[in-house]
């Protein structure tokens, strides 16, 4: 686990190299890190620090989420990284390249869907995604047609191409937007916040499609404001709280940074209580014949904890760990929980 304030390390490395390796090609395949950013920062006219000194170091190949409560300066990020809008200091490179210098070069690798995608209310879904096409120079006119019904199909959108996108629900609408990210091959997508206004079986599809994309070899970059899709679909994470980087990493190293909580049902409470706290669990609560606590940090193998409650006559029903998650980490590192908003 890598903390902002006291590592940094993973972005500072990242940037040096992807420095080494700059201004070669468009989209160079060889630069590993595909988004780097170093001390970049957005504070907006009116004072407010939206971004405040953010190292990010996105992995090739990676599903890597953007996760941060509403108003921790996802979107403000990403649109730095679009070229969007500039930042106010600090620097970033996509594909190698510096922005927004070098992002002429880069962005025909990379698909945008950046909220609420603009789109003609009058015109059809599939005739949105033809406009956006041809004012594309990078797109070839002859595959056009198949390209689009491609990328209707993927999202799903194929029944509905036909309809006006002013009669389009505000998931269709998302859905026609990363249409228009995938009507060309990428090495880089960057989605924020894809699955807004979606429903559950409009989200797992989302889901599935990002990780049939990072089946292809796209490295997807995703922002969500929601820990559980951050933890189902993304390789790795970094997590954003008012402005500032509080951990980025890979998923499985993140959450196991976070203690996890044992549960033992027993009819033997008080004992059970007695030989846990020998173990060094804390935190004990007992509810009915639940027994419940916090493991220590590295957790013991439970192997040797649940013997241990078997030799003190301690008669086991259940015993488990449950896993740590994304929240527990979030919550450890923060103190706060994770439904904060500014
Ligand atoms: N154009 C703007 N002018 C002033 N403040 C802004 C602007 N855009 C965003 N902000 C503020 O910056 C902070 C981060 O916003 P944003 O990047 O949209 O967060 P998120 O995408 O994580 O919800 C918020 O406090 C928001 O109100
Ligand atoms: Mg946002």
């Amino acid at each position: 686990m890598r903390h902002s304030a006291s590592g940094a390390s993973a972005g500072t490395r990242a940037g040096t190299r992807a420095g080494k390796e700059a201004g070669t090609r468009a989209g160079n395949p060889s630069v590993d890190q595909v988004i780097v950013t170093q001390g970049l920062t957005k504070r907006f006219r009116g004072g407010q620090l939206a971004v405040d000194g953010l190292d990010l170091a996105v992995p090739r190949g990676s599903v890597f989420g953007f996760l941060g409560p509403n108003g921790s300066g996802k979107t403000t990020t990403i649109r730095m990284l679009m070229g969007l809008i500039e930042p106010t200091s600090g620097s970033a490179r996509l594909l190698g390249s510096p922005v927004p210098r070098g992002l002429r070069r880069v962005l025909p690798e990379v698909g945008a869907l950046i909220e609420g995608p603009a789109l003609y209310g009058f015109l059809s879904g599939r005739d949105n995604l033809r406009r956006y096409d041809a004012a594309d120079p990078t797109a070839d006119p002859r595959t056009r047609t198949a390209r689009i019904g491609d990328a209707l199909e993927r999202v799903g959108l194929a029944a509905a191409a036909g309809k006006k996108a002013r009669a389009y629900s505000l998931g269709m609408k998302q859905r026609l937007g990363l249409a228009a990210a995938l009507l060309q091959p990428r090495q880089l997508l960057v989605l924020d916040e894809p699955t807004n206004g979606l429903d559950p079986q409009g989200m797992r599809e989302i889901r599935s499609l990002v990780r049939e994309l990072a089946a292809d070899g796209t490295t997807v970059f995703l922002s969500s404001h929601l820990l559980d899709e951050i933890e189902q679909v993304c390789t790795h994470a970094a997590v954003m709280t008012r402005g500032r980087l509080v951990v980025q990493g890979p998923v499985a190293e993140l959450s196991a940074g976070a203690r996890g909580r044992l549960a033992v049902t027993t009819p033997d409470r008080a004992d059970a209580v007695r030989v846990l706290k020998e173990h060094g669990v804390t935190d004990l609560a007992v509810a009915g014949e639940k027994v419940t606590g916090e493991l220590p940090v590295p957790p013991p193998d439970l192997a040797v904890l649940n013997a241990a409650l078997v030799r003190a006559d301690v008669r086991v029903r259940a015993f488990g760990a449950e896993r740590a998650s994304l929240e527990d980490a979030f919550v450890a590192l923060t103190g706060e929980g994770f439904d904060v908003a500014q």
